[in-house]
């Protein structure tokens, strides 16, 4: 409504809860027309506490409507994090007969230990019933928790992966009804070492586009502490899964080299028609959570498809590297578009739009850098007396970098301020960049989606103007789009 969502930080584009504290994205599935989004979700308050499934769904992952908390704490169980399936065949004999049930698969967190447990809706979602044979999985563990769970076709089987969280190991379960569990396999530790914990993975197939007929499987896990740009954050395998095991083909990568995407999981039971991966993360990391905004706390990342691409690695060997885009039903947003005039860059960085032109706007910017022999050029935005955001390519280093030390408020966390750097190819001499602006968020899709930088921002400037800035002669920007973006909350 209009009462909320025109705050200065209040993202137009991206989800977020009318009040209160949200974290990861939860139970995310297909239904009957509807895209549902459930999250972690505190119902009391503005800081993590009382965790409870909250509710939105969509019929296009862009315009959400709210709904009531679908599954709420209860007798000191908070629901944690985990999944939605739709049970065709009715395995679970949890719905009618003439209908699939909803089924939520999520962790119990409470008297010590976490368990996972079920939940099932038989009207589109919109109320929920908590099993009674709860819990369906119990091993007697505290750090057990995130179940994700598919359908694996050639096994006829539900599968479900899990984390033993402080012990980096992924469990693999399987089940002909989502009652009875009986493992599977385990994987790790693995990937980035001594590192706190892995939460909130998830397991896929997906083609590698530029290699047709070939597909792979990607396990993603999140840790909460030690990742690439500090804080919490993802990494993935690349590999095999035979309906048993997982093995991994490849080293661990990162999945997003900004600070604020975590926990993403990917949607269950989008029609083979649509064929689509889709996912979406929470745009926040656990250190700095608490950001300056009330009163709500956090908002979703844009929804995102995957691919897989290979590329030269390091060594010289091939490698294959996840592909994140914004979906494109976000173009809908788009209401004009301009091209900038960037042949003036040099340094100092000079203006490209008018002074108040982009006041509060939100909106997509797209470039190419061509950084010739220089060190670097770029883009400043939501520029200020003393304030900016810079992204840039540095040749040095062979990074695209997010510098978010001089963005309006940094001082609420100690790790706040900081620069934030991918490893990304030129591709003929140049990187191509897609950045999505929206008041306090900025994700930067590089050569398109090879790698992504996800970063939050408090800027203050009032009057914000893009700025240009090459390093000297032989460094160019060119083929600057300007995109603004209508919001999705109605005035
Ligand atoms: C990840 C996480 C999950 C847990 C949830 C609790 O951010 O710690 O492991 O289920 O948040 O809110």
């Amino acid at each position: 409504g209009d009462d909320y969502y025109d705050e200065p930080f209040r993202p137009q584009v991206h989800f977020s809860p009318e009040i209160h504290w949200m974290n990861d994205p939860n139970g995310l599935v297909y239904h009957n027309g509807e895209y549902h989004l459930f999250y972690q979700y505190n119902p009391a308050g503005i800081t993590w506490g009382h965790m409870s499934w909250g509710h939105a769904v969509s019929r296009d992952m862009v315009h959400w409507e709210h709904l009531p908390v679908a599954i709420p704490e209860v007798d000191g169980v908070m629901a944690f994090s985990g999944c939605c399936v739709v049970d065709h065949h009715n395995t679970s004999g949890l719905g009618p007969d003439d209908a699939p049930p909803m089924v939520a698969i999520y962790t119990g967190h409470g008297h010590g230990k976490q368990v996972q447990n079920l939940a099932y809706s038989n009207d589109n979602g919109r109320s929920w019933t908590r099993y009674a044979g709860n819990p369906v999985l119990d091993i007697g563990q505290s750090d057990f928790r995130d179940p994700k769970v598919f359908w694996h076709q050639p096994t006829e089987r539900w599968v479900m992966v899990v984390a033993l969280a402080t012990e980096r190991v992924i469990v693999f379960y399987q089940s002909p009804d989502l009652k009875h569990w009986e493992e599977l396999s385990r994987f790790g530790p693995a990937g980035v070492e001594g590192k706190l914990n892995w939460e909130c993975p998830d397991l896929f197939p997906l083609e590698v586009e530029n290699e047709p007929g070939r597909q792979l499987w990607v396990l993603e896990a999140d840790m909460g502490s030690g990742s690439i740009a500090g804080g919490s954050g993802g990494e993935y395998f690349v590999g095999d899964f035979d309906g048993q095991k997982f093995t991994p083909i490849q080293s661990a990568r990162w999945v997003d080299f900004g600070r604020d995407f975590y926990a993403p999981v990917s949607w269950s039971n989008i029609p083979p028609s649509d064929g689509r991966r889709l996912w979406i993360g929470w745009f926040n990391n656990w250190e700095t959570c608490l950001v300056p905004t009330s009163p709500w706390r956090s908002c979703m990342s844009v929804p995102r498809t995957l691919t897989l691409h290979q590329v030269p690695g390091e060594g010289g060997q091939d490698v294959y590297t996840l592909v994140q885009r914004p979906i494109q039903e976000l173009r809908s947003l788009r209401s004009g578009r301009r091209d900038l005039d960037t042949s003036a860059a040099s340094w100092p960085p000079v203006a490209v739009t008018a002074p108040g032109e982009l006041s509060d706007m939100s909106f997509v910017l797209k470039t190419a850098l061509i950084p010739g022999t220089e060190r670097s050029c770029g883009i400043r935005l939501r520029t200020g007396a003393d304030e900016f955001t810079e992204v840039g390519y540095d040749r040095q280093g062979r990074v695209v970098y997010v510098d978010r030390r001089r963005s309006g408020t940094v001082d609420f966390h100690e790790t706040f301020a900081g620069r934030h750097e991918a490893p990304v190819r030129t591709i003929d001499g140049r990187v191509t960049l897609e950045m999505i602006v929206d008041r306090s968020t900025i994700e930067v899709f590089i050569n398109d989606g090879e790698a992504v930088i996800s970063d939050r921002i408090f800027p203050s400037s009032q009057q914000p103007v893009i700025e240009v800035f090459a390093g000297g002669e032989t460094a160019r920007l060119t083929d600057t789009t300007l995109f603004p973006l209508r919001s999705i909350w109605p005035d």
